[in-house]
């Protein structure tokens, strides 16, 4: 099975380190007609990370959001929260393979950023590759059921 067509609706979350991002994320997301819920933050008042990393996990996880998007200062916390959560493939990406290849090979359901990491150029690019590749299924498929027995 793959998975070809773009989100219409997509829901994201940062921390204060990417709230700057997170707002040229979701302009560029809306632009393109793609409905946006935003779980916050709202500011670049220090906040912490695994409060809107959950949001967005469990709306993915529970099945109510097909895609997700968090991103924070390295990406790295937003990960390991995301992970937590059954369904949940949250993908660390700040470089263009990787955001190619999570989807192609992982199917992964949230991108995950780091704002300290990469600037607005590339994080757009990578949002637009994320958003456009397809999940190859197959033998890639049969590997991630087996996530759901560990
Ligand atoms: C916040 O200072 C920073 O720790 C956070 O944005 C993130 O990088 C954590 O993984």
């Amino acid at each position: 099975m793959t998975e070809a067509s773009i989100p219409q609706r997509i829901i994201i979350g940062c921390d204060h380190a990417a709230y700057r991002l997170k707002e040229t994320l979701k302009t560029a997301l809306q632009k393109q007609g793609i409905a946006v819920t935003d779980v916050g933050t709202y500011s670049e008042a220090a906040m912490d990370y695994p409060e809107t990393g959950r949001a967005v996990a469990q709306k993915i996880s529970s099945g109510d959001f097909d895609r997700g998007i968090l991103i924070c200062g390295t990406g790295l916390g937003m990960s390991m929260v995301a992970n937590k959560y059954p369904h949940v493939r949250a993908a660390l990406c700040n470089d263009l393979f990787s955001a190619a290849m999570s989807r192609r090979h992982n199917n992964a359901n949230i991108l995950v950023m780091g704002g300290r990491v990469i600037g607005d150029g590339l994080a757009l690019e990578i949002l637009k590759a994320w958003l456009e590749t397809p999940f190859e299924g197959g033998r890639h498929q049969r590997r991630l059921d087996r996530f759901d027995t560990i």
